[in-house]
């Protein structure tokens, strides 16, 4: 009797830790109220972009588009701020309030994005843009004056074509800088001031900026070249590029110098860092340099609209171009003439290139001479 009682109070005992084991191997219950993954939280594996021909558009929110369209014969009119809108929305759930509650909350951009321009310049773009092949923005810090002036007296010059518009793009400027700024841009009328604070973090501000005035003021041109003031870039080549048999007809693409595979710097030490809470992943997508990246136009609206949602990163290019651009399905082609770096100047490689980096004020004059050039002989 006692042997039986033994072995069934065993058995028992065997049946419930096997439970116990079984129930630890289940995955824990959903909490009820806990938010659907935030899109920020969510990577899109590196592999997928990579391989997957097709846009990646629906594992994601789709971008919400606030703006309401004016139609496009009508003049430019000054629109509501559509990304500080779309950031505010009340009814909208916090979609990125981290799962620890000891780590600092996420700054999303709509928070610090301040919508508008303070100089919009619409008539840097006539028709909205339908007569020209190539919109190209230079973000510029205010006191970057030399550089602006090195451009405008160099490259700068195809601005004079019909079929190219081109302008700086700044931040608001300080106190100090702002009768400066007014006197020369009364001087050349090509700059475009946005109304976020202009300084070095708040450069992917500055882009964002850039992209709200192409929206507003210049949505029916073809291609954005966004580029940088200590940039050389050779027009004629560009405009090859984008005309080129087989890309004329491309769809929501950038174009530049793509890196794969970026690793966050995670050493505060580092000019780079990112802290885990503004980018939480192991790996950057793949993103396209910032010293210079062309755009299709399609791809304007889709970055904006999904841009006040994200987690602010100031590293721009890799925000709009790597993080916004893998959720968007927005191809990102990588392009050897991008050179987005300091090359060693000979005048054929000025020649095949299309965007030369770190170019100081003298080095203007030299790279241009060197474009046009007409006597030396490049295979
Ligand atoms: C993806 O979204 C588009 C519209 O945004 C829709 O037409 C298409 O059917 C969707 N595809 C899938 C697989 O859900
Ligand atoms: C960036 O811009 C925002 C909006 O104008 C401003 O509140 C913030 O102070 C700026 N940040 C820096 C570091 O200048
Ligand atoms: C672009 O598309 C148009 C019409 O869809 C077509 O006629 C043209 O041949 C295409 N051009 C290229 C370069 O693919």
């Amino acid at each position: 009797m006692g042997a039986v009682r033994r072995s069934t109070v065993a058995a028992l005992a065997a049946l419930a830790a096997l439970l116990l084991l079984l129930l630890a191997r289940l995955p824990p219950p959903a909490r009820p109220h806990s938010p659907p993954p935030a899109s920020a939280n969510r990577q899109v594996p590196l592999s997928a972009v990579h391989t997957s021909p097709t846009p990646i558009t629906n594992r994601t929110t789709p971008a919400r588009i606030t703006t309401t369209r004016r139609p496009s014969s009508s003049p430019p009119q000054p629109k509501p701020p559509s990304i500080a809108a779309a950031a505010s929305q009340p009814s909208k759930p916090a979609p990125l309030a981290p799962a620890d509650p000891s780590q600092p909350r996420p700054i999303l951009t709509g928070e610090v994005y301040v919508a508008g321009h303070e100089r919009p310049h619409p008539e840097l773009c006539p028709a909205l843009g339908a007569k020209l092949r190539l919109v190209i923005l230079i973000t510029s810090a205010p006191s970057h004056r030399a550089a602006r002036d090195a451009i405008r007296l160099t490259w700068g010059h195809y601005a004079a074509r019909s079929d190219v518009a081109l302008a700086f793009v700044l931040g608001a400027p300080p106190a100090a800088l702002r009768p400066a700024v007014e006197a020369e841009d009364a001087l050349y009328n090509d700059m475009i001031v946005g109304r976020s604070i202009d300084s070095y973090s708040n450069m992917t501000l500055k882009t964002l900026s850039m992209l709200e005035w192409i929206d507003t003021y210049c949505p029916r041109a073809p291609r954005l070249l966004k580029t940088d003031d200590d940039m050389f870039i050779n027009v004629p080549r560009l405009l090859d590029f984008a005309t080129t048999h087989g890309r004329t007809n491309a769809s929501l693409t950038i174009w530049g110098k793509v890196i794969k595979k970026s690793l966050p710097k995670r050493t505060t030490r580092s000019k780079y860092y990112v802290s885990p809470v503004q980018f939480p992943g192991r790996v950057f997508p793949d993103f396209a340099t910032g010293p210079a990246y062309l755009m299709t136009a399609d791809a304007v609206r889709p970055l904006l609209a999904a841009a006040p949602r994200e987690r602010y990163l100031r590293l721009e290019d890799v925000f709009v171009t790597g993080v916004l651009a893998s959720k968007l399905g927005i191809a990102r082609r990588h392009v050897t003439e991008f050179y987005n770096k300091k090359l060693a100047l000979h005048p054929c490689a000025v020649q095949r290139a299309i965007s030369i980096h770190m170019v100081r004020y003298h080095e203007q004059f030299d790279l241009w001479r060197k474009l046009l050039d007409g006597k030396t002989k490049c295979t």
